[in-house]
């Protein structure tokens, strides 16, 4: 039986990115990407989810120097998809609704990566407490056969 958001197979074949370079951005990037790729997902499906990553990722770089990226092939009944988790232990963000709105920044950025990456997936959680860290969480689902 398969549980809600357990891989397709039942073994873990979740892959870690450490994130702590723009190369470690590249890879969470193409590691998405296939990730994506092995469940289904075609043509702009994948752009979505690999901008997406690459978002976080950047955000984990500039805003908290290193985290890491876990993309999962994820089931629930009869759909399939990914799951992206990038977690940093970095300063936090102290008010999530602001960092949530377009075009909020408190470094040199459009303001758009969060709010952008909630758009572009089909499932959007974020976590944050200030001197702890952040974890944004998302998923996207494919059409189906
Ligand atoms: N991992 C993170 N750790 C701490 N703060 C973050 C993190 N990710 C985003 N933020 C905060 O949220 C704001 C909005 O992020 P984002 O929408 O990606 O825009 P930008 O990166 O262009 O500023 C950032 O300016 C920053 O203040
Ligand atoms: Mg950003």
């Amino acid at each position: 039986m398969l549980v809600d958001g357990s891989p397709p197979s039942g073994e873990s074949s979740e892959e870690i990115v450490g994130i702590a370079s723009d190369a470690d951005v590249v890879t969470a990037r193409h590691t998405g990407r296939r990730v994506a790729e092995s469940v289904g997902f075609t043509g702009s499906d994948l752009t979505m989810i690999s901008t997406a990553i690459s978002e976080l990722a950047r955000n984990i770089i500039r805003y908290a120097v290193t985290g890491e990226v876990v993309v999962s092939p994820i089931s629930e009944g009869s759909r399939v998809g990914v799951m992206v988790v990038a977690r940093d232990n970095g300063p936090g963000i102290p008010d999530l609704d602001l960092a949530m709105r377009d075009g909020f920044t408190t470094g040199t950025g459009m303001g758009l990566g969060l709010p952008g990456a909630r758009r572009l997936m089909d499932e959007f959680a974020i976590a944050s407490q200030v001197g702890e860290g952040t974890t944004v969480v998302v998923k996207k689902w494919t059409r189906g056969l």
